[in-house]
């Protein structure tokens, strides 16, 4: 494995406790003799996933994918990738989107604005089905644009320009840095985190705490269903895969020093 691109929130993450048991595992990875590049890939807002790993045990990634798939972010130069988001900009109109959702979707509701960005337009729009969402799907393509609607977790609505979304974010970063999809794992637990499972030849561990639309997505490929939950579970799955001692990994001790 030469490079680990993991949702945050619910596989790695749900709080203090989990963030150590990752961090520590993250540390002891080290003793590999390649460590790999670690890449957060979430739904989350980058000034928001900068801010959790100042204020939480996480361990500092190599690579930030945020706002499902529409911001990069090189950690060791501080700046954002703007070569991925020109890629991004085809066939996209943030205003456009917005204003026929508003006018013509019933019961939905804009998320804050701290949750928007020029790439991506998200909504609260509570139990729908496939259909509703082809619906959304179809109005912004009369409209002439590319999107793609990405639903998770029964409640979020995210709607991206085609090119976006976590797994098309981190092919592009695999190609970037030269690293064969094969050498690369992904973990996640909810619909947003479906695209990167479907990143071909790449290792995929989904968490036992996982909604049920993410284990239909992935039926059939080569994830892993871990039995332990969130960040318990992402160990589970990577010690399989990389061959190591669960036991001495999954330590929840400290990291010395
Ligand atoms: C995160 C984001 C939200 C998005 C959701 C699903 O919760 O904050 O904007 O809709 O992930 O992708
Ligand atoms: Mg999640």
């Amino acid at each position: 494995m030469l490079l680990f691109s993991t949702d945050i929130d619910g596989t790695i993450f749900d709080g203090p406790e989990t963030a150590e048991i990752f961090a520590n595992f993250w540390q002891n990875l080290q003793e590999l003799p390649k460590q790999p590049l670690l890449v957060y890939n979430t739904g989350r807002s980058l000034d928001d996933v900068r801010a959790l790993i100042r204020e939480t045990a996480l361990p500092s990634p190599d690579f930030i994918i945020a706002g499902v798939g529409t911001e990069m972010f090189e950690q060791a130069k501080g700046k954002v990738i703007d070569e991925w988001n020109a890629e991004l900009s085809g066939h996209w109109d943030f205003e456009t989107v917005h204003r026929l959702v508003s006018a013509q979707i019933e019961d939905i509701e804009a998320q804050p604005d701290e949750c928007q960005n020029e790439f991506k337009c998200s909504w609260f729009y509570y139990d729908k089905s496939r259909d509703d969402l082809d619906r959304i799907g179809e109005l912004i393509e009369s409209a002439g644009l590319e999107a793609q609607v990405i639903y998770s977790s029964n409640r979020d609505l995210d709607i991206l320009p085609r090119q976006a979304n976590k797994g098309n974010a981190l092919r592009w970063l695999a190609a970037w840095k030269e690293i064969p999809l094969s050498r690369v794992a992904v973990a996640g637990d909810s619909g947003n985190d479906s695209s990167m499972f479907l990143v071909d030849d790449t290792f995929g561990v989904v968490v036992s705490n996982a909604e049920d639309a993410l284990v239909s997505a992935v039926a059939g490929g080569n994830a892993y269903l871990s039995e332990e939950s969130c960040a318990r579970g992402v160990i589970e799955g990577l010690s399989r895969h990389l061959g190591l001692d669960t036991q001495s990994l999954s330590n929840e001790t400290h990291a010395q020093g």
